[in-house]
């Protein structure tokens, strides 16, 4: 991770936005309160069909504060995350050219592609920050580093619950320690972004070659800059998950964290089949992503597709309700696994071993 010190006005907008995160788990036990009060935490009285059952609880949740603080911070945060951040970093872009420069040098190297075919959903706004994952220059600082490392990392942590997350950092390194092995030789990354899954799997696999790819160039100028300050030597390309361009039966692992519910379903369906072509016989799918509604409560099944529109995640549904196992079933994969993470469901893996 580069080092960096934010301005006084930066850090504290930052600090603002990180804090929101203190106060949702007390108004998420508040509306469930008042949604226990009318009888709509049982599974029995709410629909199936989340249309529907949006409906019952936003409509029960209507009169109720907690439920209306919640949205006015949430929508505020969706609103004005992405020009805190970007604000926050010009005002210390000068000071970070240097590194920047620094970084794009060493043994983590990057081959871009250019004539990346981009695809159509993969420029939708996600987590509606302006521009999406190349929405700027320097996105991949401003995303990895000011967004998900500062504002998200430092978030005061929700309790254990449901499929929220705990620490975003030994999440990724306990997920990594979830493949059945600790010897692959070679190991890819489907969208590693700005790489903090990517160093996640250099820490556990210390022998293995790490391979990584991304369709954002921003995302991962910022992946090789932190792999090559911590010493790393990943070998990162710009490419498509469902077309990675590495030969038939070369990696041992495949692997991505977080990236399923930011994808329709034919894309997860396609990335997929990518990756069992690229394993070698023997070799191991491991992707960890939300926890699928099924696994959840329907109030918490509600609260997560309801927080996912605030989100800026129109994928998310799509891909929390598919048929996962019967997708990796039809490709090929065997001793195929689906389940959650103890002690929360987060990540809910996936998990298979091509024969
Ligand atoms: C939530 S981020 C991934 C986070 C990262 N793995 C981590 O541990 O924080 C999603 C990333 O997936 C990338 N992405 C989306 N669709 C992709 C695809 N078809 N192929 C490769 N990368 C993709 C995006 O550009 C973005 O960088």
């Amino acid at each position: 991770m580069l080092d960096y010190r934010l301005k006084q006005s930066g850090r504290a907008s930052l600090d603002f936005l990180s804090s929101f995160g203190a106060v949702v788990p007390a108004l998420s036990r508040k509306q469930t309160e008042a949604l226990k009060a009318k009888g709509l935490t049982d599974d029995a009285k709410l629909a199936n069909d989340m249309d529907e059952r949006a409906g019952q609880i936003e409509g029960a949740l209507e009169p109720e504060i907690a439920y209306r603080v919640s949205n006015l911070i949430g929508e505020w945060h969706a609103e004005h995350h992405g020009r805190i951040a970007k604000e926050a970093f010009e005002q210390i872009a000068p000071e970070l050219r240097p590194d920047f420069e620094k970084y794009a040098k060493g043994a983590t190297t990057l081959t871009p592609n250019p004539d990346i075919e981009v695809p159509k959903y993969w420029r939708y706004p996600v987590h509606r920050t302006t521009g999406g994952w190349d929405g700027h220059p320097d996105m991949g600082f401003i995303h990895g580093e000011l967004v998900h490392r500062y504002i998200v990392g430092k978030s005061p942590k929700p309790p254990a619950a449901g499929n929220l997350p705990t620490d975003i950092y030994s999440d990724r390194r306990n997920f990594a320690g979830r493949a059945p092995r600790r010897d692959y030789g070679k190991i890819l990354e489907i969208g590693c972004s700005s790489g903090p899954y990517t160093e996640a799997l250099a820490q556990v696999f210390p022998s293995a070659e790490v391979w990584a790819c991304d369709i954002s160039i921003a995302q991962l100028e910022q992946a090789q800059r932190n792999g090559n300050h911590d010493g790393r030597a990943w070998k990162l390309f710009q490419a498509d998950g469902q077309n990675t361009g590495q030969p038939d039966a070369s990696f041992d692992l495949v692997t991505s964290y977080i990236i399923l519910h930011e994808l329709p379903v034919e894309v997860i369906v396609n990335i997929l089949k990518e990756s069992f072509r690229v394993l070698k016989p023997g070799g191991d799918l491991l992707f960890g992503d939300v926890a699928p509604y099924a696994a959840i409560s329907k109030v918490d099944a509600w609260r997560t597709d309801y927080m996912a529109k605030f989100g800026g995640e129109p994928f998310w549904r799509g891909s929390s309700t598919m048929d996962m196992i019967g997708e990796m079933k039809k490709i090929g994969f065997v001793d195929v696994k689906y389940e959650g993470t103890p002690p929360t469901k987060y990540p809910w893996m996936t998990y298979g071993r091509k024969p």
